[in-house]
């Protein structure tokens, strides 16, 4: 039975930037000798609103990357977008805030052993994560294309310090103010045969994980994505993360995508029955 992240701490970390990125908040915060056991694909779950908040429920962020630096130490940066209360009273804090977070959560994406050809895909802040992802594939001698995608430009978050790490990026947008025109999904069939992709790591909405997963279905590529089902507590016990997992022997699971996930194998989610009960569809 999956357990919380070992790793995870509860801890007051300084937020030492915050800076507005198109449509996103990057906020940058001080978490010290915690950046050694983050991993990519591990979120953050940050207690929003203040000690009198009426807002219970801690928030799910996804860890962008960590690094270390001389003026602040190790930091994790978050990729925020400013959408309900929670999100918003994060956003709006200034450098130097205190704020009560618990990580690393979660399960991280599997880095392979061998190098491999990989391909990255993000839907909106679902980049977030890609690019810490990216450096390590990059360091394991992987070849790295990524490709982003969003309704319009300002959704799209591609720092310019990101697209180094990749060999290639190619953005789409619904509405064609930036790159392509279309889905991010689209050129995902030619891309596998074209650079023999071995595995996807995905991040983003879960329509478009599930779209992913139809494309890798009955192919020899591993799809690893990370899920964004709604959370309340972050850590197991509240069960409002539940997915539907498809077992060897065709019987469905339901598991945790706090504790489970958020990563997970694509080709074992049952996408057409997310967010319904199994047990009424059968
Ligand atoms: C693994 C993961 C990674 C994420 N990464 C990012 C990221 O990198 N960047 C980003 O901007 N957002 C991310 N999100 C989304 C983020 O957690 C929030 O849902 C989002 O910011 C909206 O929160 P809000 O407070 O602004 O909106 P609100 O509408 O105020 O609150 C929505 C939040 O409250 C929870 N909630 C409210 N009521 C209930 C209830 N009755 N039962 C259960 N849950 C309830 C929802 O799950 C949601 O988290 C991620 C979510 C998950 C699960
Ligand atoms: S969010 Fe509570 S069990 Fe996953």
């Amino acid at each position: 039975m999956a357990a919380i992240n070992k790793n995870a701490a509860q801890l007051q970390a300084t937020i030492v930037g915050n800076k507005l990125v198109g449509q996103y908040h990057q906020i940058l915060i001080s978490v010290g000798d915690l950046i050694n056991v983050c991993k990519p694909g591990n979120f953050v779950a940050i207690s929003v609103g203040g000690p009198s908040s009426k807002m219970v429920l801690r928030r799910a962020f996804a860890i962008s990357r960590v690094s270390h630096s001389s003026s602040f130490g190790g930091t994790m940066e978050l990729i925020v977008a400013p959408f309900g209360q929670g999100s918003k009273w994060l956003c709006s804090l200034p450098e130097g805030s205190e704020v009560d977070i618990v990580a690393p959560l979660g399960t991280a994406f599997g880095i392979p052993t061998e190098p491999v050809q990989a391909l990255l895909v993000g839907g909106g802040y679902g980049s977030a994560p890609l690019f810490g992802l990216a450096e390590v594939l990059k360091s394991r001698g992987c070849r790295v294309d990524m490709l982003l995608g969003a309704s319009t430009s300002s959704k799209i978050y591609a720092p310019m310090e990101g697209k180094r790490s990749v060999n290639s990026l190619r953005i789409y947008t619904e509405d064609g103010s930036m790159g392509h025109t279309g889905r991010v999904t689209e050129p995902i069939p030619e891309l596998i045969s074209d650079l023999g992709i071995g595995v996807i790591y995905s991040c983003g909405p879960m329509a478009m994980l599930a779209a992913i997963s139809a494309i890798t279905k009955d192919t020899d590529v591993v799809h690893q994505c990370a899920v964004e089902e709604s959370m309340a507590c972050g850590i197991g016990i509240c069960m409002t993360c539940v997915l539907p997992l498809r077992n060897a022997d065709n019987s469905i699971s339901m598991v945790r995508s706090c504790i489970d996930g958020p990563v997970m194998d694509g080709a074992d989610v049952m996408w057409d029955l997310v967010g319904k009960n199994p047990l009424v569809q059968q």
